[in-house]
């Protein structure tokens, strides 16, 4: 049986997880397979995470800071909390929670900026046991609302608005259209940060700063077994809607806490900057629990990285003695386009690692991230995960692993990869290209898609009896170097943000003049990949130009605006094969220009449709 961990693995994640504070230790390190699909970690053991992230510091970093605040704009002060500040922000915030009636068990959605409430609130439900659900804010009401139907959430916590750049998001008038009718939302807290007038529905909505007034300064930490619940994460698949992957406490603990360490070779007084919105996995890994389980210090950021000027990131990074930068390979292409002079102008010489995550890092963005952020004397760590993975399973060590330019690198230990052939058979030749698998559990796994087990088995255990399948292709070299080379399922990553191109389709289909439509991803210079819309319009259309609007209205109505399409093609039809299957490769090969490798199209029903759409195609201007 493939699954079963070796003893070297065992004896690893053992010793790891004893550097945590445990109730009551594991009695069965690890149970369950991949072919069954339930995996478990640390059984019988009991702990809370917080206690790990805060209490276990109090007598040793009761003063160091745990959290810097910039806020969106350079003009506001920045601000602080010290672990004790933190430990008592997060008491208050649990206390309160327990006071509106949130149980052990109940789900809290946030949907918020960037604000240390986000941090705290999260912290809060993982200190009573409360599952804590985060939507980035980016999303619309509509899918805000599949999500809390979805996750049966009981309370939403939200801002009056959020500072995006030079925008305001009115998020709270989002969430009121999000629950209009949903019984099972009993409370929504409003913290204030932009102070815009918004309505309040009385006996359900409430403002945080009312509330906290009244909440008492210490809250027990509940006690959780080690599979019980944390969070859930919502992510998108290659069909029908989003996921809720569900993590549990202790193993993600354990090896969050453990890859921070390792992969960024954190040592006591560094300053990590992370630069992901926590509406993503690695604004739940990397800014707040891996960094806080270590007494890190760790940065927060409201804004954007062009506000007010492109120059902001390398400013924060002065500002706040930054020594750690994780940020994605998109964030670095859109400052890559005003110059390396501005980089240049700043010295950063805090700086001692940076960090790339999200996407495959292009060479160029590689290289400029290196030279003109890094100075050249800082290790780039390119780290391979997903949310389904909870922390990093592939990455180089700062300044240990030998750098190279697009190659995440080695396993993290304890980690085993596996690549698979077409036949899917595990490939044992050291260099291969195959799909990439994960062959023995670690513990920080997802275990499984919140209320619906079974598409959990089949979306990442059928492929691939015995093994997990990541849903990414990937190369490895003779020197055991693993360089990913993005996803072979119909997934596209824009700007680092998940996508299915079904659920874009869904929504375009929603236009009352769409007969069918076909996404593809779109090979872009900034984000990585954009979409590519192939629409099939009734005979009703005159205006295409029009429809076109209306398609990216309608999709950012129903998904969110980091869905709206870059490029929409109206066609007659799309390429199909003589069952009627739309075949998204042959579009694939188009939109990235390269129309030599079509192959045969003879076979398909409408043969003649692909010289069409070829020669009508459109490009980024
Ligand atoms: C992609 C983000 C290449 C990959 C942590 C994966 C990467 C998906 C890298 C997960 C990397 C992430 N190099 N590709 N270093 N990191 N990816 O769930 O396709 O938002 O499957 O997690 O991003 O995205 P997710």
């Amino acid at each position: 049986m493939p699954t079963l961990l070796s003893n070297e693995q065992s004896d690893y994640w053992s010793q790891v997880a004893q550097s945590f504070v445990w109730r009551k230790k594991w009695e069965k390190l690890q149970t369950g397979d991949f072919h069954k699909a339930n995996v478990e970690w640390f059984v019988g053991g009991e702990l809370n995470i917080t206690e790990n992230c805060l209490d276990r510091h109090l007598e040793d970093r009761r003063q160091k800071k745990a959290l810097i605040f910039e806020p969106n704009n350079p003009n506001e002060l920045a601000s602080f909390l010290t672990y004790g500040e933190l430990h008592i922000s997060v008491c208050c915030f649990a206390n309160l929670l327990l006071n509106r009636g949130i149980k052990k068990g109940d789900v809290v959605c946030f949907y918020m900026g960037m604000t240390p409430e986000l941090m705290i609130g999260i912290l809060a439900c993982a200190r009573i046991g409360a599952i804590f659900s985060v939507v980035f804010g980016g999303f619309s009401p509509l899918s805000l609302r599949g999500r809390l139907e979805d996750s049966n959430a009981k309370m939403i916590i939200t801002h009056d608005g959020g500072f995006r750049g030079d925008k305001i998001v009115p998020l709270k008038q989002m969430v009121d259209e999000a629950i209009v009718d949903l019984e099972s939302i009993k409370t929504v807290l409003v913290v204030k940060r932009t102070l815009q007038e918004i309505s309040m529905k009385q006996g359900r909505d409430y403002y945080y700063d009312a509330l906290i007034k009244d909440a008492e300064l210490y809250c027990p930490a509940v006690t959780m077994k080690s599979e019980d619940p944390l969070f859930i994460l919502y992510t998108s698949g290659s069909t029908g809607k989003p996921k809720g992957l569900l993590h549990t406490t202790a193993g993600y603990m354990v090896h969050v806490g453990k890859s921070f360490k390792d992969v960024f070779q954190y040592k006591e007084n560094d300053i990590f900057w992370c630069t992901a919105d926590i509406g993503w996995i690695t604004g739940h890994s990397y800014m707040t629990f891996g960094p806080l389980l270590n007494g890190a210090t760790t940065v927060m950021f409201e804004g954007i990285p062009t506000y007010p000027t492109p120059a902001r990131f390398w400013e924060v990074v002065e500002k706040h003695q930054v020594t750690h930068l994780y940020t994605a390979p998109t964030a670095i292409r859109s400052l890559e386009k005003f110059g390396h002079e501005i980089p240049e102008k700043f010295k950063m010489k805090s700086l001692k690692v940076l960090g790339s995550v999200g996407e495959p890092i292009n060479d160029e963005a590689w290289l400029w991230y290196h030279k003109y952020v890094g100075k050249e004397r800082c290790p780039l760590v390119d780290t391979w995960w997903q949310t389904e993975t909870g922390g990093i399973l592939i990455s180089a060590l700062a300044g240990i692993t030998e750098l190279k330019p697009g190659y995440a690198s080695l396993p993290l230990e304890g980690i085993e990869p596996a690549l698979m052939n077409e036949q899917g058979v595990e490939i044992k030749d050291l260099v291969a290209s195959g799909n990439l698998c994960l062959k023995t559990p670690w513990p920080s796994l997802a275990r499984t898609i919140y209320g619906d087990h079974e598409r959990f088995i089949q979306t990442y255990f059928t492929t691939y009896p015995g093994y997990y399948f990541t849903g990414d292709g990937a190369r490895r070299e003779a020197n055991g170097f693993y360089r990913i080379t993005g996803r072979v399922d119909d997934v596209i990553n824009v700007s680092g943000h998940r996508l299915g191109t079904a659920e874009v389709e869904e929504a375009i289909n929603e236009h009352v003049d769409i007969v069918e439509s076909a996404v593809v991803g779109l090979p872009h210079p900034v984000k990585g990949q954009g979409i590519y819309a192939f629409v099939v319009p009734t005979n009703n259309v005159v205006d295409s130009e029009k429809l076109e609007k209306e398609i990216r209205d309608l999709v950012v109505k129903i998904i969110g605006p980091i869905a709206r399409p870059d490029l929409i093609q109206v066609v007659d039809g799309l390429p199909k094969t003589r069952s009627g299957k739309i075949m998204r490769r042959i579009l694939r090969k188009i939109v990235e220009n390269e129309i030599e490798n079509i192959g045969d199209t003879s076979t398909l029903l409408n043969p003649e449709i692909v010289e069409i759409i070829i020669k009508t195609k459109k490009s980024l201007s």
